[in-house]
């Protein structure tokens, strides 16, 4: 999959996607990202590629111009590709619209800076507008990088064969499970019992509930749209007794 990032500040990139998983699906040629600087689309010799907003008011506009030419651009090589314009005025990002972008070959990136870009940008050139979240960043670049890892994450062979599986089960509407590794006891901590038992059935049964009861008091609107089977429903009963309004413990 290709991520091509329209941006003012290309070496904001430069670092983010050279670690770990994403520099090693890089590698393995499992995505290809590259930043355009928006500025080299400038038409004068200046590079102007803001300016004031017609009307008045606060700060500067991104031009037009500039961002049409290298949306063109990028067409002309790849007439199919999709493009996501970051802004907190978008549909809030979400894991399923992750997952329904892993569909397209090649996302164009259109990162907003200062009061945003002229409105006719998006009349013409974009095909979905996406925010992180109800939080005000300086500029779209973050949000980005947010939206390529979360999507590079999800095609075949980014993460390692034993992982993918996982990704459609139950747990994957739900917070995740507590998680121990070696000593056994830290401070006077034990790991819970049942997770040196090498009992398979028995780690899994722990592991959901745990699972559901963190999502629980955590995340009651997660639960509300997960999908229940009828024994997650008893367990949910078993483990939060009176119902999820009820008042339950520490280190949840
Ligand atoms: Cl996509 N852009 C900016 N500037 N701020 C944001 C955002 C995007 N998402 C949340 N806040």
């Amino acid at each position: 999959m290709r991520f091509d990032i329209l941006t003012l500040f290309p070496k904001m990139f430069s670092s983010p996607f050279e670690e770990s998983i994403l520099g090693k699906a890089i590698e393995k040629g499992l995505i290809q990202i590259r930043t355009i600087n928006i500025r080299d689309f400038a038409l004068d010799k200046h590079q102007v590629v803001d300016d004031t907003p017609y009307g008045g008011g606060q700060g500067m506009v991104m031009k037009v111009e500039p961002i049409a030419r290298a949306i063109e651009w990028v067409k002309s090589q790849s007439p199919s590709a999709w493009t996501v314009y970051l802004t907190p005025q978008g549909k809030p990002f979400n894991q399923e619209i992750a997952k329904a972008l892993t569909f397209r070959e090649h996302l164009i990136l259109l990162c907003g800076r200062y009061e945003g870009v002229d409105e006719r940008v998006k009349e013409f050139f974009v095909d979905e507008e996406i925010s992180i979240g109800d939080y005000v960043l300086t500029g779209g670049e973050l949000a980005a990088m947010v939206l390529i890892d979360a999507v590079s994450r999800l095609l075949t062979g980014v993460l390692g064969s034993d992982r993918s599986a996982e990704e459609d089960s139950f747990f994957n509407s739900l917070l995740e499970y507590p998680q121990y590794t070696r000593p056994s006891n830290f401070m006077g901590r034990e790991v819970p019992e049942v997770l040196l038992s090498g009992n398979h059935r028995a780690i899994s049964l722990w592991r959901k509930k745990e699972a559901l009861r963190r999502t629980a008091v955590k995340r009651p609107d997660l639960l509300a749209k997960a999908n229940l089977s009828d024994e997650d429903k008893r367990f949910l009963e078993e483990i939060l007794p009176g119902g999820r309004n009820s008042k339950v413990g520490d280190g949840v």
